[in-house]
């Protein structure tokens, strides 16, 4: 080989090793970020691990506080509200009823018709509206107009505009989902808004009166008969169907459980008589907290930037609301240390963007190559393209995100039934009848439960790590459809007789 061929050889060889270790740097830079990607899943799903044992915690110091809130009022983040609700409907109620059921994004309107004797509901008609996104920080007024036209116009058609009910003053059902101190049956206070609800002259007031008000001023003859909560209303109708009923649980935009308690346990409010012995408590659970439960930095963020900080954590870290919003701030931390999601990830830094709804298709994604996430990461972050491999670690984000906030439902759920004594490990007084535990029923609505098969699965499969498959089996989770209104309706019907 000559001089000239020796040199275009040695020539190629430094392009080619040069090319190689470029190459080389590239994949190990890539491998890198990868890491990156996966370190920062890897430390969330560390800090939302919830172990049969940590789970246990929290059932302990759910029936501790439920304990603490019934004892005075502000002994616990756990609120106990009285509802006055000490009886619940059984199946003998029999007319015609309404109710609106105000909630945080849609107020349904319903008219029932019970047959009595058993005989259950005959017929049911459901209206849902939308609430215009405004009105949530807008006026008292405001919002309350908007919710009686709704409803005067639907009585109205279901009246055939016979004007009947604006002859006769009809007594209405109405289902309030944020924390209300009850002054009686029909009427209370609010005690502050949850859900991003932000109207403040309603604070203070009694809202039956808000309503009666604006249903005045738009010609509505109607009175409020029972003010309720929705975990109230979805008890209510669990109670209707099934007499082993003990519990109501929401968990949807919010979350919340009520239970029927012993009268002699309402230790704060001694003396109340009550006919049946017990009455509903509307715990507000979605303020519960407690050092047991798992918190990370992306709740304490989420939690910093609320505008109600240090209130409902727990309802943070298992409600519709949030579970989104946890996901879309783990995936921008992600985007932020790696290049997996290209170099447009500038739409994950936007808060709520990722609705829960989506957040739960992307994980229920069972498409070959998870078109779906693909396709909604597209559509929600303008973020095309993105990997095969990057598409799976965002699924398991929501997996983690999910997982964590159906365990600590069941967790609470379980800490409910201890509370009464129908955990069936509690000793003498858990219900053991002859060490046969009782059956105990939870109602349960809303979309997470119903329209989201994988938090039901983890809720389930909690209940049975908890409480142990024997056990477990006694514990029904029912879902009450429409539960909030309906039951709202029923309980018009279970008091209008007793009237
Ligand atoms: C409210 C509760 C309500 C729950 C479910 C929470 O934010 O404080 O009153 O029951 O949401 O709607």
């Amino acid at each position: 080989m000559g001089m000239v061929g020796l040199g275009v050889a040695v020539g190629c060889a430094v392009v080619t090793c040069a090319i190689a270790a470029a190459l080389v740097r590239r994949r190990a830079r890539s491998w890198l970020r990868w890491g990156g990607a996966v370190a920062v899943v890897e430390g969330f799903e560390e800090g939302c691990a919830t172990p049969v044992g940590r789970l246990r915690q929290v059932v302990d110091a759910m029936a501790v506080e439920m304990y603490a809130g019934l004892a005075s009022d502000g002994g616990s983040k756990l609120k106990m509200l009285l509802t006055f609700v000490d009886t619940l409907p059984d199946g003998d109620e029999d007319g015609i009823y309404y109710a609106l059921d105000l909630g945080a994004t849609t107020c349904q309107v319903l008219r029932i018709q019970l047959g009595g004797g058993g005989s259950k509901i005959i017929n049911h008609k459901v209206e849902q509206h939308q609430i215009p996104q405004e009105l949530a920080s807008s006026t008292s007024e405001e919002l309350f107009d908007f919710i009686s036209l709704t409803l005067k116009e639907f009585v109205e058609r279901e009246e055939n505009g016979i004007n009947q009910v604006l002859d006769e003053r009809k007594e209405l059902g109405f289902t309030f989902s944020f924390p209300i101190r009850q002054l009686s049956i029909s009427s209370g206070v609010l005690i502050k808004w949850t859900k991003g609800f932000a109207i403040e002259d309603v604070v203070g007031k009694d809202v039956s009166r808000c309503l009666e008000e604006a249903m005045s001023r738009n010609g509505l003859n109607m009175r409020v008969g029972a003010l309720v909560n929705d975990t109230v209303g979805t008890l209510a109708l669990g109670h209707y169907y099934d007499k082993d009923t003990v519990a109501a649980v929401i968990i949807g935009t919010g979350t919340n459980a009520c239970y029927v308690e012993r009268s002699d346990a309402l230790i704060k409010s001694q003396g109340l008589l009550t006919n049946s012995g017990g009455m509903v408590v509307n715990m507000e659970w979605g303020n519960f907290w407690s050092a047991h439960l798992p918190k990370t930095s992306y709740d304490i963020a989420l939690d910093d930037e609320s505008p109600n900080r240090n209130e409902q954590g727990f309802e943070k870290m298992i409600s519709g609301m949030y579970l989104g919003e946890i996901v879309r701030r783990v995936l921008h931390r992600i985007a932020e240390e790696s290049d997996i999601f290209g170099e447009s990830a500038d739409h994950l830094s936007v808060p709520f963007i990722l609705r829960t709804s989506l957040m739960a298709a992307m994980h229920e994604d069972d498409s070959p190559n998870l078109r779906e996430v693909g396709r909604i990461l597209e559509e929600q972050f303008q973020m095309p393209g993105i990997s095969l491999k990057a598409r799976m670690l965002v699924v398991r984000v929501c997996d983690i995100v999910t997982r964590r906030a159906a365990r600590l439902t069941a967790a609470g759920i379980i800490g409910i039934l201890k509370k009464i004594g129908r955990d069936g490990i509690s000793g003498v007084a858990s219900g053991r009848a002859k060490g046969k535990p009782k059956r105990s029923v939870v109602a349960i609505e809303r979309g997470l439960y119903t329209n989201y098969s994988m938090f039901r699965e983890y809720m389930n499969e909690a209940i049975t790590d908890i409480l142990g498959e024997e056990i477990a089996q006694n514990v029904v989770l029912r879902v009450a459809e429409d539960g909030s209104g309906i039951g709202a309706a029923l309980l018009i019907a279970t008091y209008s007789s007793k009237r």
